[in-house]
């Protein structure tokens, strides 16, 4: 059998040992070959490929972002795109696709996987949104990350006794914002889940610098004022409709100076989230995804992502993975509540 692998989307840390999963598993225990598809599902609409084989991913196991690199290309917006991969995957003698990637990815992979393509996917993403499975890698990593920032920010906030808000990526789901919020002791949670009362906030931060005390505001990308709206880059769109966030943290903390009196600044995390090696947590959980899908590849199991639902591995639909994003219930975020402005 001949499998071909791309990575589509954002990148995020934890590729690289996927493919390596597959890769190994596919080889080792199946006698398969592989074949890299570069850029994502741009790859196999071009026929772009590179080499992939079992000495190409030995140290795949540690390193952040893509060897195949990425592109947010939707077959579905080219024209001719789908027959396009039908007619390189027949020339190429590839019989099966992994593809690894958030909701547009493996939303094409079903797509695909219904006219006929067999698609195995693998789901990833730092915003944790994918539906049917407990984590995504790459969430893990970027929690630590935004968490580490904000150890960092608490003792110069400290020091100037001063409040700073974190500006932490996640479109429409704030589970990083949650969890690094969580773990790094954040005054005040902004998440696109619920829509936040800026009056409050600045309450919260005024009645901790009464007491002497700095304060450190999480805020998603995707967060929203009451009456207010998501904060815009520009107002262009990527081949699956998604806006480019950015500028609510500059915002809060506008709103803070003005409501204070004192000088607050805001500190975007950006895309270092994404970016360097995958924790142990993450290189684990790819690595078995990767075999898993090399198993589902070979058994024929098309049509299925591999998710992580306890402690196991397990196979589910496309369809299901993919229907909604799983986005933060309300009683997480309540859960947190009784650590505002203390
Ligand atoms: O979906 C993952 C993600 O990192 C989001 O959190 C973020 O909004 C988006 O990708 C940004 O991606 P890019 O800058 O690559 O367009």
């Amino acid at each position: 059998m001949r499998i071909g692998v791309l990575t589509g989307g954002g990148d995020c840390p934890g590729l690289n040992a996927v493919i390596r999963g597959a890769v190994r598993k596919g080889t080792k225990d199946y006698g398969h070959e592989f074949i890299g598809f570069r850029y994502g599902w741009k790859g196999p609409i071009e026929g772009i490929t590179q080499p992939l084989n079992w000495d190409i991913v030995e140290n795949l196991y540690d390193q952040g972002g893509t060897i195949l690199r990425s592109s947010r290309t939707n077959p579905y917006k080219v024209e001719g795109g789908v027959d396009a991969i039908r007619k390189n995957m027949a020339e190429l003698g590839v019989d099966a696709l992994i593809a690894i990637g958030g909701e547009d990815t493996l939303g094409v992979a079903k797509k695909l996987t219904d006219d006929g393509i067999n698609c195995v996917g693998v789901p990833k993403t730092i915003d944790n949104d994918l539906g049917e499975t407990d984590y995504t890698f790459g969430f893990d990593t970027a929690v630590n990350i935004a968490t580490e920032a904000i150890d960092r920010l608490w003792t110069t906030a400290d020091s100037h006794e001063r409040c700073i808000v974190v500006e932490i990526m996640g479109r429409h789901a704030g589970w990083m914002t949650l969890h690094a919020g969580m773990a790094g002791g954040a005054n005040a949670v902004l998440i696109p889940e619920v829509e936040f009362d800026v009056k409050q906030v600045i309450e919260q931060v005024q009645s901790r610098f009464d007491q002497g005390k700095a304060s450190i505001v999480a805020v998603s990308e995707g967060a929203v004022s009451k009456g207010g709206d998501m904060q815009l880059k520009d107002g262009e769109t990527d081949a699956f409709g998604h806006v480019k966030l950015g500028g609510v943290g500059d915002w809060v903390a506008d709103q803070i100076t003005k409501g204070t009196g004192r000088e607050t600044r805001a500190v975007v995390l950006g895309h270092t989230q994404r970016g360097g090696p995958p924790t142990a947590f993450d290189r684990v959980l790819a690595t078995r995804l990767g075999i898993q899908a090399a198993a589902a590849a070979t058994e024929g199991d098309f049509g299925k992502m591999m998710a992580l639902q306890g402690t196991d591995i397990v196979r589910v639909p496309l369809e299901a993975a993919t229907a909604e994003l799983k986005t933060v219930p309300v009683e997480r975020y309540e859960e947190l509540g009784v650590f505002f402005g203390s």
